[in-house]
């Protein structure tokens, strides 16, 4: 549950309550149906970080716009990166977070290969948890609603040089959300041979804007061909699968196992692709982290062989994948639906994550 701390590393998080918060008729109004991404909060944390004073001046205030210089090196050089959180409605009342020190950590790592002054732990976690107090009531009472939780930082400053910047904002917005997909009982794949999405030594370990700016293009491409999500495949020989445009990616086989990409450089450490890795090893499944190729997904599904396939991620929690195509053919899985294990590690980390079952792990504060 979220606790009581107001400090962050000696200093206080300021608390600045928005002088005029949404009316509790109207947020009722936005949350019967939020979508993904639409509808934002009372208030938003704000720290900032040059090298003189280090990180200061924390607050939580509320929800504004930024002032920026044009030559913000963040606005010609993209040096930015982000998280995706959620904070989840308890059955008796109150607020937990789900493994909100994973992404933290991942912060830490996309910071520093971006060349930004990693936020310590702490502060980053201090940041959330005020906020979700501040936004509690911002937490759709819906199946599947959530506070989705977008912390991230950019390169402030002035200057067009080629270098990292020695200013930098690192703020956290809240966002009521339902579904990531809706409607949808399963998800159509597009593959692109046109574009990749990194290379080892890149950034795509790194949850950074550009990574998904570079993507945009090929998510298009998917859209024109009728599809909801585009799935790159590695940069080298073009063969084996990597991941989709924002998610992870898993395949399950008739044998009950499950296969999912391994993490060697160009893939992001999704907490989602973690958590159910873990949860499906002590379901007693056999998992493994090795690379498949498109072609093997195909042979696999019209043989039989592969059963399942499924996206997951923070903003698409488990979606079964229900067919895949390119501009050589496509293919289906199972019966296009969603398939029993799929279901169940569905079940298994939503019940976790909701409170609605125990939480053996401690993912859940
Ligand atoms: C998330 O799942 O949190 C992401 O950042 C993906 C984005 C496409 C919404």
């Amino acid at each position: 549950m979220i606790g009581e701390i107001d400090e962050v590393n000696g200093k206080s998080l300021v608390f600045e309550p928005a002088a005029k918060p949404v009316p509790a008729d109207e947020r009722a109004r936005l949350l019967v149906d939020p979508g993904f991404g639409r509808v934002f909060t009372d208030h938003m944390a704000i720290i900032e970080y040059d090298d003189q004073k280090g990180w200061h001046d924390a607050r939580i205030t509320a929800r504004q716009s930024f002032e920026m210089d044009p030559a913000s090196p963040v606005l010609h050089y993209a040096q930015e990166i982000f998280e995706g959180m959620k904070a989840y409605r308890r059955p008796k009342g109150g607020a937990a977070l789900f493994r909100p020190d994973a992404n933290a950590r991942r912060f830490v790592q996309s910071a520093i290969r971006l060349a930004m002054p990693p936020l310590p732990e702490e502060m980053f976690l201090e940041s959330i948890r005020e906020l979700v107090r501040a936004d509690r009531e911002w937490i759709p009472d819906t199946e599947d609603g959530s506070l989705y939780l977008r912390p991230f930082m950019i390169a402030s400053g002035s200057f067009l040089g080629m270098r990292s910047s020695t200013q930098f904002i690192y703020a956290v917005i809240a966002s009521s959300v339902g579904s990531y997909f809706k409607d949808a009982p399963s998800l159509s794949l597009w593959v692109t041979r046109d574009y990749v999405r990194a290379v080892r030594g890149g950034t795509g370990e790194a949850k950074c804007g550009g990574n998904y700016a570079g993507s945009l293009i090929a998510q298009a491409e998917a859209i024109r061909n009728g599809c909801d999500q585009v799935v790159f495949l590695d940069a080298i020989e073009h063969k084996w699968v990597e991941e989709l445009g924002g998610m992870n990616v898993f395949f399950v086989f008739d044998d009950g196992s499950m296969q999912t990409p391994p993490l060697d450089g160009t893939i992001l450490h999704g907490v989602t692709r973690d958590s159910l890795l873990r949860l499906a090893r002590d379901m007693g499944l056999t998992v493994r982290e090795e690379l498949y190729s498109v072609d093997q997904w195909k042979a696999d599904a019209e043989s039989g062989r592969l059963t399942e396939s499924f996206a997951c991620g923070t903003a698409a929690v488990v979606t079964p994948i229900g067919s895949v195509k390119g501009v050589d053919g496509g293919f289906t899985i199972g019966g296009q639906s969603s398939g029993p294990l799929t279901m169940r590690l569905r079940s298994a980390l939503v019940d976790i994550q909701r409170g609605d079952a125990p939480d053996p792990y401690g993912w859940t504060e």
